[in-house]
């Protein structure tokens, strides 16, 4: 099966409930640029790229109605703040608004280059792999954080397309559960080979030298190439260090935010304490109990092996690498 978490209708954006999923396949329809922001904080759609074309559909749509396109931007760069691509496709769309585009057409266009950077990642990821690696992932970077194909599962994708035999090892990403709920099924949906695992047992397959590569996606990857991505990625990256398997970042061009100088400048989102304490409604916790929830951590640069881009792969000293790749 096909997976299509964003599909564009012309006056209605509807999104794949991630929420749901993988116990039901349903779509939320949003018709206007509030609906389109409260989807993406709720996480009815997540993943930079995802959130990023949603939201300029979510301009487009604004636009389209005649509502205030700033005040629609506002809200929607408010929604969340951690992954670029948010930012970017917001300041994209203002400059088509600007040079008096057809902000339609634009969302559109960002939407189809958003598959392709996707599939030029995927075929510059799987150069690195050999022929029958086991690969771990966390959190879900798959075609359901984009607008397709996906950047860490895209280069998952070109290596089974290329005729390699590849396993895949699923980090379950408490307390959201994007691997066990979306990594899991998304690869089942293509019979790709995939184990589930829960994040604490990543160390124990790490010391049976399970793994032959880490792969994951990234919300925000400063100058310098420190990467924010899910919770726990930090911990996966220390432990690939620890045991000499290659650590690699793909993402496309649009999640490098050159703005930001090193990882201490990219905002961390905090979410709800119910997502921790409970699962699937029901509490897992003492009542009142005192919680915390960052939602993101950052990989320092030095634990990065490589950066997987759709320009190519990026290697250190990764402040020279990108200044060089937006040149
Ligand atoms: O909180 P989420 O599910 O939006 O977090 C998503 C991630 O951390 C992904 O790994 C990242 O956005 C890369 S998506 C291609």
């Amino acid at each position: 099966m096909h997976v299509e978490p964003i599909r564009w209708r012309g006056k209605a954006l509807e999104l794949l409930d991630q929420r749901l999923l993988p116990r039901e396949v349903h779509y939320v329809a949003c018709r206007d640029a509030h609906e389109v922001a409260v989807a993406i904080r709720d996480m009815i759609v997540r993943g930079a790229p995802a959130i990023g074309v949603s939201a300029a559909f979510g301009i487009a749509l604004a636009a389209q109605r005649g509502d205030d396109v700033d005040a629609a931007a506002a809200e929607l760069r408010a929604s969340r703040p951690t992954a670029v691509n948010l930012m970017w496709a917001l300041d994209r769309m203002q400059r088509a608004r600007d040079a008096g585009g057809d902000l339609t057409a634009e969302a559109e266009a960002m939407f189809r280059e958003d598959v392709e950077a996707n599939k030029r990642i995927g075929r510059n990821g799987a150069m690195l792999l050999g022929e029958s690696p086991t690969i771990l992932t966390h959190c879900n970077a798959g075609a359901l954080a984009t607008a397709g194909y996906g950047t860490a599962l895209g280069v998952i994708r070109a290596a089974v397309e290329a005729g390699k035999r590849v396993a895949v090892f699923a980090d379950e990403t408490r307390p959201y559960l994007q691997g066990a709920r979306l990594t899991a099924w998304e690869l089942k949906q293509e019979d790709i080979d995939v184990t589930l695992i829960t994040d604490n047992m990543a160390g124990h397959f790490f010391q049976q030298g399970k793994f032959d590569a880490v792969i994951v996606g990234a919300d925000r990857i400063a100058a310098n190439g420190d990467t924010a991505n899910k919770i726990g990625t930090y911990t996966v990256a220390v432990l690939a260090h620890a045991h000499g398997v290659p650590f690699y970042i793909a993402a496309p061009l649009s999640t490098i935010d050159v703005n930001c100088p090193t990882g201490a400048s990219i905002p961390i989102e905090e979410r709800s304490a119910a997502e921790v304490t409970s699962m699937n409604g029901v509490s897992i916790a003492p009542d009142g109990i005192s919680v915390r929830h960052p939602a993101f951590d950052v990989t320092p640069a030095r634990l990065i092996s490589a950066i997987i881009t759709d320009q190519g792969v990026l290697r250190k000293p990764y402040d020279e690498s990108i200044r060089r790749v937006f040149s």
